[in-house]
């Protein structure tokens, strides 16, 4: 097979590593893609937001399928452009990119179909959300409605904060994407990461992750796109991950064939776990950024065939098999991240520092005279398995330790929830 991989982050660096051990494979490409990842594929320059050019190579190249890694050119509609014109893609048509492309369209969608998820109220204008906060008072959590780069959301702690939030979004902040804003009850428990692959019709359980989105170490300061994952989830036993398939993700499905937009390529639940059980926090659609790399480390079967299976319809015939070790992931940013980093540090050692049970996905690197260079917020991630969370959290930070990169940074507790669980019992 000739396969086509949209995207250039540590995401698409795991997908292209897991994509190029197929036996199905004949020929990877990658755009615009990084310097990891060009390891893997064959990097091609190709502007991505030019859907009609990248059907175009498509078609010159004779693609039998385009993997989709991030959300921008799937709520641009890069899927429907691409069928259109008989390409087989993986990930979903624009319509159904708006369980992430649109906040409001998926509580409504969640009202719709009880699916449970926060309380919550959606407005166009500023006056309205004011009164709706001031009633509900704080905690409360105020979101852009549209893909803001995950920095559309405010959790307030204060009545005062939640009103700035609510300023900041229509004030422009987020350009069109905070012209309407859901704001909704604050919901305590813990967060899980959960997948599915989808055709549309079924949804397969794709495995459980947790991340860290703060930047600093006890989950404090600024957020991120993700400072480290680990994968399996503690909180998502056989009888959670039941649940959320019974009251989340298949009404989703069910909801989202009777729009006309079924959902196919990756359903990403963010769930809030309680003793109640799981409420929806978000979806998104398409893998999680650090969460696809340790899934990628655990997989054992052959991701190209399940691919496959979800653009095709046919996943209803699939399983999916798991390596029983966790895989864990730290990420190593550049100095300024999350707001400007710093580009172009010389970064060594990275080759070395893999080895055995460790893989160093390329995140924001680039090439520049020969050396290797940060190229962007989150640079490398240090990703090991072992037979514990804390055991593959050893060996991410000893080969972590090896990588010589004075200007980059990490969190050095990532995964600290579950080794403490671990220590426990
Ligand atoms: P999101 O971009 O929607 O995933 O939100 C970013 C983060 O904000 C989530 O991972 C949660 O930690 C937090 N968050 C979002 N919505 C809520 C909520 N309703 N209650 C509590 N925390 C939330
Ligand atoms: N790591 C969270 C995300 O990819 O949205």
């Amino acid at each position: 097979m000739r396969v086509l991989l949209i995207g250039s982050g540590g995401r698409e660096h795991a997908l292209a590593w897991k994509i190029a051990a197929s036996p199905l494979l004949t020929k990877l490409y990658a755009a615009p893609g990084n310097p990891g990842i060009g390891r893997e594929a064959e990097l091609v320059t190709l502007d991505i937001a030019d859907h009609a050019a990248v059907a175009r190579f498509c078609m010159e190249e004779k693609i039998d399928l385009v993997v989709v890694g991030p959300e921008g050119p799937l709520v641009a509609g890069i899927a429907d452009d691409l069928r259109a014109e008989n390409i087989r893609v993986f990930g979903p048509s624009k319509a159904a990119a708006r369980l992430e492309g649109s906040k409001g369209f998926t509580k409504d969608l969640c009202a719709k179909y009880d699916i449970p998820t926060a309380a919550y109220g959606r407005f166009g204008d500023l006056a309205s959300a004011r009164a709706y906060v001031e009633k509900m008072g704080a905690p409360i959590v105020i979101k852009a409605d549209g893909l803001a780069a995950g920095k559309g959301v405010t959790v307030a702690m204060t009545l005062d904060e939640a009103l700035a939030a609510l300023d900041a979004c229509f004030d422009g902040s987020f350009g069109q994407a905070g012209a309407e804003v859901v704001v909704e009850e604050f919901l305590t428990g813990e967060e899980a990461s959960f997948f599915c692959l989808c055709d549309g019709a079924t949804a397969l359980p794709f495995g459980t992750a947790q991340d860290h989105k703060r930047v600093g170490d006890g989950d404090i300061g600024p957020n991120t796109g993700g400072m480290g994952a680990y994968s399996p989830a503690p909180v998502m036993t056989p009888e959670m991950i039941d649940r959320t398939m019974r009251e989340i993700v298949e009404p989703t499905m069910r909801g989202m064939a009777e729009l006309g937009a079924p959902f196919s390529g990756v359903l990403f639940a963010g769930l809030m776990i309680s003793d109640k059980g799981p409420k929806l926090i978000e979806y998104n659609t398409r893998f999680g950024d650090p969460e696809c790399q340790v899934l990628m480390m655990r997989l054992k079967d052959d991701l190209l065939v399940l691919l496959n299976a979800s653009a095709d319809g046919q996943l209803a015939h699939m399983s999916a098999r798991w390596r029983d070790e966790a895989a864990l992931t730290v990420v190593m940013a550049a100095r300024g991240y999350p707001g400007t980093p710093e580009k172009g540090s010389v970064i060594r050692g990275v080759e070395e520092a893999a080895g055995d049970c460790v893989e160093i996905f390329h995140a924001g690197t680039a090439i520049n005279s020969g050396a290797l260079v940060a190229n962007g917020g989150r640079v490398l991630d240090i990703t090991a398995v072992g037979g514990t969370v804390g055991g593959a959290q050893r060996r991410a930070y000893a080969a972590l330790d090896r990588i010589d990169w004075p200007q980059g940074f990490c969190r050095r507790d990532i995964g600290w929830q579950a080794v403490a669980r671990e220590q426990v019992r």
